[in-house]
Parts: structure tokens; sequence; C-alpha cells
């Protein structure tokens, strides 16, 4: 939108500009209703700046002191909300600079010495990353707990396990929920090593070539936590692979976190009723007065598309800037903003839902054994007994064949139907063909057995403890 109006107020770095800056141009080029986001960071890093300008003799002890005082008033001003932000300054760290400068005079304009927005705002999007990583990780351990908790509970509840979404062979609740966790643990892992790469420190690398001034860039990394400086001065503020990074982790979560919600809508649907949901965590329809919906499932499961989204942005935001720092960066800050809100929003949902999932446990084992699940296990019978599996494959889809014909499940067709398939049938392959039969006979290292099962929720309780 065109607005007239010239704004000819001074600018921090008005110096060599005659005229104002256009009203447009001045919104436009603004980040500072999104920035503001930012202001802890800015703040802690502009002390640890200042700290490390009195410790090599380039301000006093006093200005030191002055500066920090100022700095941490407006920070109090700002949690209150008591601060006036303005799109003239443009940005985070224009308006607590003027601010600064306002509160405490001459000294405040000593902070940007030996700076940069550039340092400045690379270092903040790092600590406010680096923060973000452990909240998303603190709520990812928080749902593999409770997956945890649902597995034990369920550990020997049979639900028929699919392929190409058709009956394939039972398994158990808990077995499922493992793969939930499984999947997390991944998650979590990847956002642990993308930590490392996030906690490194940009300042003093100033606007891209380092500065004149004697800096100790160690000091101010060793101050705010980072592991060490970033070496090279034009990558540390131009780099933004950091972010790209999460966003390719987070969308990595998201569609997890989408796999399960199309699974739990799903198996809350009429059709599957495999699980049910209370209430107060679904919602109605405005016109069928029937319908109880899993909208949190399914807000997930389209969240992630936006998440996606954010990663294409962030990639292409990045691929063809030249070296250095170019003003296309603050296209960085809404996407990653968005996506960790994001996030964390749905890991919160599922952290409330999978405690409040109920199991039809009926349903689910009538489910599993209408869809000949145990097949294999007959195949595997007939093996053992010495047929070859392939002999084996071939006999038992004739079985099958028949059971369809005669409208039973392979556990009620007669002995006397299916020694004239095989010999080798004798009456112990009743058991073998029941549903439990089936899941304990799966008893090792990975499989749907329920004393396995039972051994994996306890090794994750023990990983997770000394997470
Ligand atoms: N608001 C800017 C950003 O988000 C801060 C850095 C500005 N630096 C500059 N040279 N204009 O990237």
């Amino acid at each position: 939108m065109e607005n007239k109006e010239p704004q000819k107020k001074g600018k921090i770095w008005g110096g060599r500009f005659s005229e104002g800056t256009d009203a447009f141009v001045e919104r436009f080029t603004a980040s500072i209703s999104f920035d503001k986001r930012l202001y802890q960071y800015d703040i802690v890093g502009s002390i640890a700046h200042a700290k490390m300008l009195a410790k090599a003799g380039i301000i006093t002890e006093e200005e030191k002191l002055k500066i920090i005082e100022g700095l941490e008033d407006i920070a109090k001003k700002i949690a209150n909300d008591e601060f006036d932000w303005s799109v003239k300054l443009e940005d985070i760290h224009m308006n607590i600079e003027a601010a600064l400068t306002e509160k405490i005079g001459e000294i405040g304009k000593k902070l940007h010495t030996a700076r940069s927005r550039n340092d400045q705002v690379a270092t903040d999007i790092r600590l406010y990353t680096r923060d973000q990583i452990d909240q998303v990780s603190n709520l990812i351990t928080d749902v593999q707990k409770c997956l945890l908790d649902l597995a034990e509970k369920e550990v020997d509840t049979i639900i028929p396990g699919f392929t190409h979404l058709q009956v394939a062979q039972p398994i158990t609740f808990g077995h499922h929920m493992m793969a939930w966790f499984e999947m997390l643990d991944r998650d979590f892992e990847r956002f642990q090593d993308c930590r490392k790469r996030v906690n490194l420190s940009p300042l003093g690398s100033a606007a891209l070539a380092g500065t004149t001034f004697p800096v100790d860039r160690q000091y101010t990394s060793d101050l705010l936590g980072f592991d060490s400086p970033i070496p090279n001065s034009l990558d540390a503020v131009s780099d933004r692979d950091f972010i790209i990074e999460i966003a390719a982790v987070s969308s990595l979560l998201m569609t997890h976190l989408s796999r399960f919600s199309e699974e739990i809508v799903l198996w809350t649907s009429a059709q599957f009723n495999f699980i049910e949901l209370p209430d107060e965590v679904c919602t109605g329809s405005s016109i069928m007065p029937q319908k109880k919906n899993p909208d949190v499932p399914e807000l997930v499961r389209g969240k992630s598309g936006r998440v996606i989204g954010h990663l294409v942005s962030l990639i292409t935001l990045m691929k063809s800037q030249p070296l250095a720092y170019n003003k296309d960066n603050q296209e960085d800050k809404e996407p990653l903003f968005d996506l960790i809100e994001t996030i964390k929003d749905c890991l919160y949902a599922y952290k409330k839902l999978i405690p409040k999932m109920k199991c039809n446990k009926t349903i689910m084992r009538l489910s599993a054994a209408q869809g000949f699940a145990t097949a294999t296990d007959l195949a595997d019978y007939l093996v053992k007994k010495g047929t070859p599996f392939r002999d084996a494959h071939e006999i038992v889809g004739k079985v099958v064949s028949l059971a369809i014909q005669e409208g039973l499940d392979l556990v009620e067709v007669p002995l006397d139907k299916l020694t004239k398939f095989s010999p080798l049938i004798e009456n112990d392959v009743f058991s073998i063909l029941s549903l439990e039969g089936s899941v304990n006979a799966r008893s090792h290292f990975g499989g749907t057995a329920p004393n396995q099962v039972l051994n994996a929720v306890q090794t994750a309780r023990s990983n997770l403890e000394i997470r």
C-alpha cells in the first residue's frame, strides 16, 4: 500500500542520507512486528558484547555497568508490555539500541562498537533456536513417555497389523505404539544433532570481515554458552543452514505425527472403531448432530503441510544468495518462528491425546481374527514339518480359498479338511492358528510378542532416564 508521506525523522544509520525514507519502504523493510520476539536473546547478546568490550579495554567498567543496567531495565519494560515499539527503528536491534541511548545517554551509543546487526541477528537467532530445540526435545520426550505407558498397558492387546491397509498379521497394540516411539526417538536424536551446529557463536564477525578492535570472541562465546566461535566471519554472518536443518528435522517430525494422526482418524471412525477419544478432545458438526470428529489429529495432519512449506521457503530463500549478509535473510524469521510454534503445539496435542486413547479390545480382536491373519503362521508350521516354504505358501493359499468359499476363518476349518491339503497338518495346528499363538510365536528382539514388547518398553524407559 502506498503512503505518500515520506518519513524525514533521523535514522540510526541516517548519516549519509539526505532524504527521509518513503513510508512504504519503511514498512516493507521493517521486521519489528515479528523480530521483537527475539528481545531476550538480543539483550543477553548485547550484555555479553558489552562485557567483552570492557574486558578488551574498548569501553570502561563504569560504562559497561551503565549499559548492562540500562539493557536489563529495557528487558523488564518489554516483559511488562510497557515498551513502545517503533517501525521507524526497523528491527529489534535498533529499537533496543535507541531505547538504551534514550535511557543512559551518550554511553548507549558505544554499545555497537565492534559489532554489526549482521553478527547480532545471527547470534540472536542461534540463541532462540537453541532454546527452542531444548523445549521441543523435552516435548518429544514427554510424548514418548506417554507412548511407553500406553504400550505397557496394552502390551498383549491384539490388533490386526496391516500392509497395503489390508489385514496382514496379528500384532500387539503395545508393539504398534512402540513403532511410534521409535520414530520419535530418531526425531529426538536429529534435533540433538542439529543443536551442535546451532550452538556456535557468530559474535565478533561484525558486518562480514571481522573488526579492527581487539575483540575476544572466545569470551563472548563462553558467556553465551556457545561451544565455540564460528571460524570464518563471512560464513558466520551469512550461514542459515542450521535453520534449514531445523525445518528439515521438523518436517520429518511432522511427517511422523501426521502418520500417527492418519491412523487415529481411521481408528476412531465407525468403520474401524478401534479406539475411542473422550468428548473433551473431539469436536462436533454444526449440521450433523451425530458427529464426533477427531479434529485434533486431523489438524496435526494438516499442519504438517505448513511446516514442510516452511522448509521449501527457507531452502529457496538461501539458494541464490551471494556471500555474505543480504537483507533476504530477514525472511528466515517468520517461517522459523511459525514452524517452531506449530511443532510445539502438535507435540503438546499428542501429549494430551495419547493418555486418553481407549482401546476397543473386542473390536480390535474381532478384526484381527477376520482377515486370515494367521495364514503365515500356517505356512511356517508346514515349513517346520519339512515342507519347502514356497510349497507351504501355495498350500495355505488353497486353504484360504476354501475358507473364503465356506465362510470360515482359518482356525475354524476342520482338521479332516486341512489334512486334505497336507498330511503333515495335525491337531496341534489350532494353537498356532490362534491370535495369541501367532503373536507369542514372534518372540525375538523386535518381534510383536508381549514379552518382547515389555522388554522394549523397559529398555526404552531406562534410555529416557539417562537422556
Ligand atoms: N532485521 C535484519 C534481519 O533480520 C537484521 C540485520 C540487518 N542487517 C543489515 N545489514 N541490514 O536480518
